[in-house]
């Protein structure tokens, strides 16, 4: 049952042409698809010609204008046992339902409005196609509607024809999308929208218009997205040389969506939470994650639709790319350190998490039961990883040329990684044949470095080791080619030489590179005439998605942390002192923070020049990460207990520094979510956070101040999740009164459920329990769900309750949510990506939990898969 990739064939028939004629209607929208087929050349001649439905109805079907008998259809597939030798036409009607849609795949409502979702096949419950990357073809839509249910009426392309339907209160618009593409990139959108436009034009000269759609009343909320969509699209064309290929860019933000955005063909679709901000109403995460978004959308219009995929296998191959070019673009608008930093935490909390646990799969799988639950941190976080791997192993200048030798090559086709990579073989004149094996072996790789220092003949000895382990599917793993960009740090802080790199035994490629090629089992590097005190700094810029151990003393950690001229390597050497004393206190031992007391006083000093990097500094890892460090037998109350204790240590050690921060803080000036602001908002409530982990009392206190005077969500949030850390009264009043002022604003609404949900205390599941019957919840609204039970089975110590209560909640909503949305129930049991670390009790209700799940009957593919996959 599951599909393989060694099963791929090449389609045995060709769509040349698609017409659509679509009426739209509450309950039933009618369809009128005409297909231009041909036989394939390169597949089988006179084979039978499946196309793909998903609980279709045909009301009407035809080949070449001739009737056929509606029974070829069934709701799965529509047969043609004996298809014409030569192009033919066929006509096929269906008739849909959008408002019993409740999977929000296909052809759904939001809200009002109609839209859509393709990918990955959604496509199949609109029409009876081909449905699948690699066939192309060039559609055009007619949508036509009541003008008054859906005065806007969008597609993919360009506009071409509009106009009113004589004699009727109905109205039409025509787009056609000249780029041929495959039927997950198909959109159409109908409703009463709002709209923002602006305008810009290509280097080359053509003018676009640029679109944002809201909800009724909400412009003003989508200039943030309109501004980074116009930066995303000059800065593609700077930094990459791809220009805008069509007359109009639209996007659309509905309120109903599984995931974040869609790439659509000139019609992204996003999830308005992506779209939607304003200082009062959006974080600076918020803001960040729209300018995220919309690049990453606005980039498939290369990665992904001009040049897209084979198969699903090769999902990566745009998405990897994608987040990739999106990472680019927003270290290009802010700090490049401190996003590095961002990426790598959100890598190592979620991906590094997958790779070590059950649902462990390579960027490039060769089988899946579900593609749905594909779309992953390892598909699209780890894929990105090795994009930037290229680069540093081929250099900048390999790696631009590769890429457009990527671009130039495979425009307008369906490929595979392997073209990818063989761009950049050619580009760099590299055998990267091993480098493959990133794609086709999971797990993350661990790499140890062991140095030894002979101070009479001044040599460092520095053995590097790398393995893998086992990942489900896959017992036995080879050596990856891992590079490391490195450096010597001397203890007074100045970089130590390589000279030739021969001598230390590196390649004249490693030494100009500055980076070392792990890609056997073991290296042994020697570095001459080296001071005392030398520590070596590995893994720069965190150049490649291993595990690193060190015999890096804390003294030596101290070290790079505070005379590392890599920004990122500074803050990991912080995240691994940091994470040692966590550890040390799990085990019963000292975890006093005073020997770091000089090198954070440091951070925090330099905190008025670079905020942004002293927060990321000053945040410990998660329990979720530690978790895995740990790796087995995890008692999670234990570890939060323990981290908390290192925070609270830090707080009161450094209590005078953090007040000065707040009080610094003050008067800062009125809000702008750019970097600067947004560092200096990070930074005071980095200080809020340890100081009220040290003092609880008094940091309840500081935070009820923010939280009543701030003038933006941010603060005000920061706020409100330091009382979350504290029991009573005015944690339970400001909770009430931030619903009451928020109440209206759905995305405000939902952080108000997460919040709750991440309380690391007893009662949070009854909690939890009674905010669902809350009149806000719903069960049909993904973000309400991602917010309260998502956000829950994110909570380490409510949802790993040694009674097993937390995961009876996320299975019991799992399978309620199941027959309604299967992809959000999914992506719900995730939350069980890491229940084997934990310790023995809470590893059996968690087994248990997921067996009452998996025992279902009628259980969705999507979850069905999860379940099994889960529990190994
Ligand atoms: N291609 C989209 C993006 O990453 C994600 C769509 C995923 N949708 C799904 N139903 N699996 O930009
Ligand atoms: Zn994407």
């Amino acid at each position: 049952q599951p599909i393989r990739l060694s099963d791929y064939r090449v389609p045995d028939y060709l769509v040349d042409a698609v017409d659509l004629d679509i009426h739209l209607h509450e309950t039933a929208t009618r369809i009128r698809a005409t297909l231009q087929l041909r036989p394939n050349p390169a597949g089988v001649a006179g084979a039978p010609l499946h196309l793909d439905g998903d609980g279709l109805v045909a009301t009407a079907i035809a080949l070449d204008g001739e009737p056929l008998p509606l029974g070829i259809a069934e709701p799965e597939r529509l047969t043609l046992a004996e298809p014409p030798r030569r192009a033919f036409t066929l006509m096929v009607e269906t008739l849909v339902d959008p408002s019993a849609n409740s999977a929000l795949m296909g052809l759904y409502r939001s809200g009002s409005a109609f839209c859509t979702q393709c990918e990955a096949e959604g496509f199949r419950r609109i029409t009876y196609y081909l449905d699948r990357p690699d066939v192309l073809s060039v559609f055009t839509t007619r949508i036509e509607a009541e003008r008054a249910v859906a005065p806007v009426l969008l597609g993919n392309g360009n506009p071409v024809a509009a106009g009113d339907v004589p004699g009727t209160d109905r109205h039409f618009a025509v787009w056609h999308d000249p780029h041929p593409k495959p039927s997950y990139l198909f959109a159409i959108v109908g409703g009463r929208l709002d709209v923002l436009r602006d305008a810009t034009t290509t280097g080359a000269g053509r003018p676009v218009d640029l679109a944002v759609y809201v909800e009724p009343g909400k412009t003003a909320q989508a200039a943030y997205a309109m501004d980074a969509l116009k930066r995303a699209m000059h800065w593609d064309e700077r930094v990459f040389g791809r220009a805008y290929d069509l007359d109009v860019f639209n996007v659309v933000a509905v309120s109903d969506f599984n995931m974040g955005a869609m790439e659509n063909k000139g019609l992204n679709i996003f999830n308005d939470k992506y779209v939607l901000a304003s200082p009062e109403l959006a974080t600076d995460a918020d803001y960040a994650g729209i300018e995220t978004v919309i690049a990453h959308e606005y980039f498939h219009n290369w990665t992904g639709n001009r040049i897209t995929c084979r198969d699903w296998f090769q999902l990566s191959l745009k998405e990897g790319l994608t987040v990739y070019r999106d990472q680019e673009f927003s270290a290009d608008q802010r700090s490049r350190a401190v996003k590095r930093i961002a990426d790598v935490r959100a890598l190592r909390a979620r991906q590094f998490a997958e790779d070590g646990g059950p649902l462990a799969h390579s960027v490039r799988p060769d089988a899946y039961s579900e593609i749905n639950n594909f779309y992953t941190a390892t598909i699209y976080e780890k894929g990105a990883e090795i994009i930037r791997m290229y680069r540093t192993l081929v250099g900048p200048e390999a790696f631009d040329r590769g890429m457009a030798l990527y671009f130039d090559r495979y425009d307008g086709t369906a490929a595979t990684v392997e073209d990818f990579l063989g761009c950049f073989a050619e580009s760099s004149g590299r055998d990267l044949s091993q480098f493959f094996r990133w794609y086709v072996q999971a797990g993350t790789p661990r790499v140890t470095a062991t140095t030894r220092y002979d101070a009479a003949t001044r040599v460092l000895t520095l053995d590097l080791a790398q393995d893998t382990p086992p990942t489900p599917g896959q017992p036995v793993k080879r050596p990856v080619v891992v590079p490391l960009r490195f450096g010597l740090v001397r203890r007074d802080g100045t970089e130590q030489p390589v000279r030739t790199g021969a001598e230390a035994g590196l390649s004249a490629t490693e030494h100009d590179h500055g980076v070392i090629e792990l890609s056997t089992p073991s290296r042994r590097l020697r570095f001459e005439d080296v001071a005392p005190g030398t520590v070596p700094s590995l893994l720069r810029g965190f150049s490649a998605p291993v595990r690193l151990t060190t015999d890096a003393t804390d003294a030596d950690l101290v070290t790079l942390m505070t005379h590392d001229e890599d920004a990122f390597n500074r803050w990991d050497a912080a995240q691994t002192v940091l994470s040692r004393l966590v550890l040390a206190g799990l085990r019963g031992g000292p975890a006093e923070p005073a020997p770091l007391r000089a090198a954070l006083s440091a951070v925090i000093e330099t905190g008025a020049r670079d905020p942004a990097f002293a927060a990321q500094v000053l945040t410990l890892p998660a329990v979720s990460e530690l978790a895995h460090e740990i790796g087995r037998d995890v008692d999670p109350d234990a570890l939060h207990a323990a981290r908390e204790r290192v925070r609270a240590g830090i707080g009161t050690m450094l209590a005078p520094a953090f007040r000065a921060v707040l009080a610094a803080g003050r008067n800062a000036g009125p809000y702008a979510p750019d970097a600067a602001g947004a560092g200096a908002r990070a930074f005071r409530n980095a200080a809020l956070s340890l100081l009220a982990a040290g003092d609880p009392e008094n940091g309840a206190a500081l935070a009820l101040a923010q939280f009543d005077g701030a003038d933006n969500m941010t603060d005000r949030l920061a706020a409100l999740s330091v009382l979350g850390l504290v029991p009573g009264a005015a944690r339970e009043a400001a909770l009430a009164r931030f619903y009451s002022d928020f109440a209206d604003h759905a995305l405000v609404v939902d952080k108000w459920f997460a919040l709750q949900a991440a309380i690391p205390e007893a009662d949070t599941p009854e909690r939890v329990r009674r905010l669902m019957e809350h009149p806000a919840f719903s069960l049909a609204v993904p973000n309400r769900v991602y917010a309260l039970i998502g956000g829950f089975g994110a909570n380490p110590t409510q949802f790993n309750r040694p009674d097993g209560a937390g995961y009876d909640l996320v299975a019991s909503v799992v399978i309620l949510l199941d027959g309604k949305n299967p992809q959000v129930a999914s992506r719900l049991l995730g939350a069980f990506r890491s229940w084997r670390l934990m310790e023995p009790g809470r590893r059996a209700k968690a087994e248990a939990a997921l067996r009452r799940v998996s025992g279902q009957p009628a259980l969705s593919p999507d979850v069905k898969d999860i379940a099994a996959r889960s529990l190994g």
